[in-house]
């Protein structure tokens, strides 16, 4: 089975991550279609050590990977069932998330719009809970398809046994880096109906009649707010937030503002606050601040960037400095989002 799959040895992994590390794996496979995928499963080579590769945006490579890596290219999306107002599409795990927002865009399945210009693929959505101006996957997601690659069996988690979190999900605890995902299911809507709470979307849509707004409108104008806060990673490598914003209680938010005044934080739904890491680093120096090649976004401190020539490791140093700086004014402990490897 396994002779119909092509293996490279020594393969270079440096545009297969966004934050441009020139590292290589011992072995890397491309999965393309449903038949490379069972016969991987099914394969001697699937009892290797794996690192499962999507668009490589959300990885900080340390060292070369001394095992196989499997790079998830299957591509699909189709519409599967339509009920009422909802409409359920299928996507391959390996269509680029943005064009699944696209495509919905473009039929006017309202729900995903938010997401637009998430990079990396859809079947990397779930593992994170990828979130972005107040929507997460997490209100979008019907089911989940892939294998568990230590039974090998074939398994559908529905919704709620991702145990979809902020940032979190099965995939990053219990089925940490056993479970292969090979697709998504999401549930849009054919109603139109608009999440318009994050600031800049309430300022720039808030005033106008749901009637008159249109589903490209919010989209393109997501698309504008990221590209003006956000490297593009071709030009300065970086995988988004590097770390993940503190969630403190509202006592703990009480204490921090007699020493802080001016802290930023947002309530949420569970009567937590989040602590906002970028304003966090920032008031540490850390925005714009160059060590080496490695810098904190000048536009935005939350996001560590490679200026070129950096390696894994001095990232990971830089983002230590940041923990420590931020340990020592805050008393907080900020935590890695990027998937440190
Ligand atoms: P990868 O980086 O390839 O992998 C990430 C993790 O998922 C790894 O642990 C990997 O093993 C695992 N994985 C990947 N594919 C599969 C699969 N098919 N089955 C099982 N495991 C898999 N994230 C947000 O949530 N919100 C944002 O607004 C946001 N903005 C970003 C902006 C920039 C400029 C960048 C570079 C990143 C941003 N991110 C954001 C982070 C990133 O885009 C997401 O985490 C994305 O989901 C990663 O997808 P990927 O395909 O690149 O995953
Ligand atoms: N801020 C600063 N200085 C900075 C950056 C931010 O003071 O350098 C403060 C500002 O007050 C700003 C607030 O932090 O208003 C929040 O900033 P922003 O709206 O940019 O959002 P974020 O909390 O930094 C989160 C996600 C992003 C997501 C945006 C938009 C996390 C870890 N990050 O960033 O996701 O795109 O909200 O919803 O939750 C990612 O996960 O990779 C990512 C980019």
């Amino acid at each position: 089975m396994s002779s119909k799959l092509l293996i490279k040895e020594n393969h270079s992994l440096l545009t297969y991550n966004t934050f441009n590390l020139d590292t290589t794996a011992r072995r890397f496979i491309e999965l393309t279609n449903s038949e490379e995928i069972e016969c991987f499963i099914q394969s001697e080579f699937a009892n290797n050590r794996i690192l499962i590769l999507g668009g490589g945006s959300n990885l900080l490579l340390l060292n070369d990977f001394d095992g196989i890596v499997v790079h998830l290219s299957n591509k699909g999306i189709h519409v599967i069932s339509e009920s009422g107002d909802d409409v359920i599409i299928e996507c391959s795990a390996g269509e680029i998330c943005d064009d699944v927002v696209s495509f919905c865009v473009e039929n006017k399945f309202y729900g995903i719009e938010n997401l637009a210009l998430i990079p990396g693929t859809i079947g990397a959505a779930p593992i994170q809970n990828i979130g972005a101006y107040g929507v997460e996957i997490k209100d979008i997601l019907q089911s989940v398809e892939g294998f568990d690659l230590i039974t090998r069996e074939k398994r559908i988690l529905t919704v709620s046994e991702c145990e979809l979190d902020y940032r979190s999900s099965i995939f990053k605890t219990n089925l940490k880096g056993r479970f292969l995902i090979t697709k998504v299911k999401l549930r849009l809507s054919r109603k139109k109906k608009f999440h318009l709470n994050y600031r800049a979307l309430n300022e720039k849509f808030g005033r106008r009649s749901v009637d008159i707004i249109r589903i490209e409108d919010v989209s393109s104008y997501i698309k504008k707010i990221r590209t003006e806060k956000l490297p593009d990673y071709k030009v300065l490598g970086n995988a988004g937030s590097f770390f993940k914003n503190p969630e403190v209680s509202p006592e703990e938010l009480s204490e921090l503002k007699n020493q802080h005044h001016d802290i930023v934080s947002f309530a949420t739904s569970a009567g937590t606050y989040k602590i906002a890491a970028g304003w966090l680093i920032e008031e540490c120096g850390f925005k714009g601040k160059r060590i080496g090649n490695v810098s904190c976004y000048e536009k935005q401190a939350l996001v560590i960037v490679n200026h070129g020539g950096a390696t894994g490791k001095e990232i990971k140093e830089y983002s230590e400095r940041i923990q420590g700086a931020v340990k020592n004014k805050f008393g907080i402990i900020l935590m890695p989002e990027v998937n440190i490897i």
